[in-house]
């Protein structure tokens, strides 16, 4: 476990983000205003880049971080925001970038519960603060059809948005996934879980 404690209060983790009525509607209603009117996802980056500086640990980093150990790799990056991840490891893997506002050429505008990647073409798929929408369970299946078998799945969350980590943690294995560890990294959850040969089971339905 890592314990980073600056600041008393939650520092804007839980207060930034995911904003609420994102958070209460189906992706594709979300994707569609988005695309309509791209300001309002860059005003809510820019109160999520604000919001960072007060942050010990910085999600995305962690996962850069990760990547840079490593390399070979043929990595999604759902929700990708401002695409950091591709940015700094581009150079040692090959980095799908998906969001609902492509922030730069490289990323690829959709929802991602629906990604244009064909089946078992990713050997990680990452969620760094973008479980965002109501039929987020949606992106986690799509992560599941385009992982490999032992493909490795990294969901980074704030813990206050967990009501039920151990529920979560079941439901995720529901969806054809185990669960290789739980880490909390300051005010954040980390979870890794590997794509098993088990199928998805059709009715789960994740819950924060
Ligand atoms: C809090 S930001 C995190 C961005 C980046 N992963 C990071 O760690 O800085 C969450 C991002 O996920 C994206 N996102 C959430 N749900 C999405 C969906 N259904 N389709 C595409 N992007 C989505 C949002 O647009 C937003 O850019």
């Amino acid at each position: 476990m890592t314990t980073q404690q600056t600041c008393s209060d939650d520092c804007g983790v839980t207060a930034t983000f995911p904003p609420r009525h994102w958070n209460q509607t189906q992706s594709e209603t979300t994707h569609q205003r988005l695309q309509e009117n791209p300001e309002e996802w860059s005003r809510y980056h820019t109160l999520y880049t604000e919001s960072r500086k007060n942050w010990a640990i910085i999600p995305y980093q962690e996962m850069i971080r990760w990547c840079q150990q490593r390399s070979g790799y043929t990595i999604g990056d759902f929700g990708c925001g401002e695409a950091k991840l591709a940015e700094a490891v581009s150079d040692r893997h090959t980095v799908y970038s998906f969001d609902h506002v492509a922030v730069n050429t490289d990323v690829i505008a959709c929802d991602i519960a629906h990604v244009p990647l064909d089946d078992e073409r990713l050997d990680v798929a990452i969620f760094c603060l973008s479980l965002m929408g109501a039929n987020f369970t949606d992106y986690l299946r799509e992560a599941n059809r385009t992982l490999k078998l032992d493909g490795q799945l990294h969901i980074i969350e704030a813990t206050s948005t967990f009501s039920d980590r151990a529920q979560f943690q079941t439901d995720l294995e529901a969806l054809g996934f185990v669960v290789v560890s739980v880490q909390d990294v300051w005010k954040f959850t980390h979870i890794r879980a590997l794509k098993t040969e088990r199928r998805p089971q059709t009715t789960v339905k994740l819950q924060f």
